[in-house]
């Protein structure tokens, strides 16, 4: 019997994801099974459904996909659905809360394009990154954050800038929980002088701000004579980086590298419909940011 697979995506939002939805049965999935509202306490029955109707050699075919807007309320989530796995009883899952871990994977996947480790770096070979000193501005987001984890696990050197030093610190104590060798250092980011000192030194700025809020200006972005990559996450006008167009991909602009929104949308896109498909080749694929950037090296 060949089955179907099925897609059970468990959204904390009020209601489920149609991006999320439209983007798995452009990847192949059959049928969604889309549950909006979903609280940790929630999570065990519906798994169980999915993981005690199959046999194991074919659970393959069904897989868990957790979205939502609060990337802290969808870990607790994907932390719920791992605890209901035992032995050979479990589903692939993968996690990507307003779509944070595909666009952080593919921005950082982007700069990689164009940048090589520091020879001053702490060393060579110790990640694709080494020692090359990047700024996140407004790393605080559910993009931001993810952006950090995955720079500082290519060795970066990197500056975590908020508008409020204290949320800067909070994402770089973090982030240093999980990737223990991070070189991080918080950074205001609130006006042009504080926003100026944050990019000093950077090769690359990534700006992960929300929509409509320009984060560093064209003029910062021209004086800033270190700079080889600037990528923008916000599509929606002004610019987080001025100058910086939301179709940029690779465009070089005063000598610098850019790339907007919808530059860097391609290969989220390409990434997260690769990552759903990778869900159905077994049963115990667990696909977080680290998971979904290792998949971008296939692309
Ligand atoms: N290209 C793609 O495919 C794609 C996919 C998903 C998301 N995105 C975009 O990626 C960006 C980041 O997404 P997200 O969900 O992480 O965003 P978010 O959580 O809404 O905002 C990220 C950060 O922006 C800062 N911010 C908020 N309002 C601001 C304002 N008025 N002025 C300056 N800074 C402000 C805040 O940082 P502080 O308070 O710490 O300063 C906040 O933590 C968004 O623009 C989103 O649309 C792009």
């Amino acid at each position: 019997m060949s089955y179907k697979k099925i897609l059970l995506c468990l959204d904390s939002d009020p209601q489920p994801s149609v991006f999320d939805g439209v983007v798995a049965v452009d990847a192949g999935v059959d049928h969604l099974f889309r549950h909006g509202g979903v609280t940790p306490e929630g999570v065990r029955d519906l798994v169980y459904g999915a993981m005690f109707t199959r046999g194991p050699a074919d659970l393959k075919n069904t897989a868990v996909f957790i979205g939502g807007s609060n990337v802290e309320e969808d870990e607790k989530l994907l932390a719920k659905v791992r605890e209901c796995f035992f032995g050979p009883m479990r589903v692939s899952v993968m996690l990507d809360s307003n779509g944070a871990n595909t666009t952080a994977a593919a921005a950082v996947l982007c700069a990689m394009k164009h940048l090589k480790p520091s020879p001053f770096g702490r060393g060579q070979g110790e990640g694709a990154l080494a020692g090359v000193a990047a700024t996140v501005l407004a790393a605080t987001g559910a993009v931001g954050r993810r952006v950090v984890r995955l720079l500082a696990r290519e060795g970066a050197n990197i500056h975590v800038a908020s508008r409020q030093l204290g949320r800067a610190q909070q994402v770089c104590d973090s982030v240093k929980r999980t990737c223990e060798h991070a070189q991080l250092t918080a950074f205001e980011s609130r006006n042009a002088d504080s926003t100026q000192a944050a990019v000093d030194g950077a090769s690359v700025v990534i700006a992960a701000g929300a929509p409509e809020a320009e984060l560093l200006s064209d003029d910062l972005r021209r004086q800033c004579k270190s700079l080889k990559v600037a990528i923008d996450l916000n599509a929606v006008p002004p610019a987080g980086i001025g100058g910086v167009g939301p179709q940029d991909k690779a465009v070089e602009r005063d000598g610098q590298i850019c790339y907007g929104a919808i530059g860097v949308g391609g290969l989220k896109m390409r990434l997260h419909k690769a990552a759903i498909r990778r869900l159905f080749e077994s049963n115990d694929a667990v696909l977080d940011a680290e998971e979904i950037f290792a998949l971008g090296a296939d692309l």
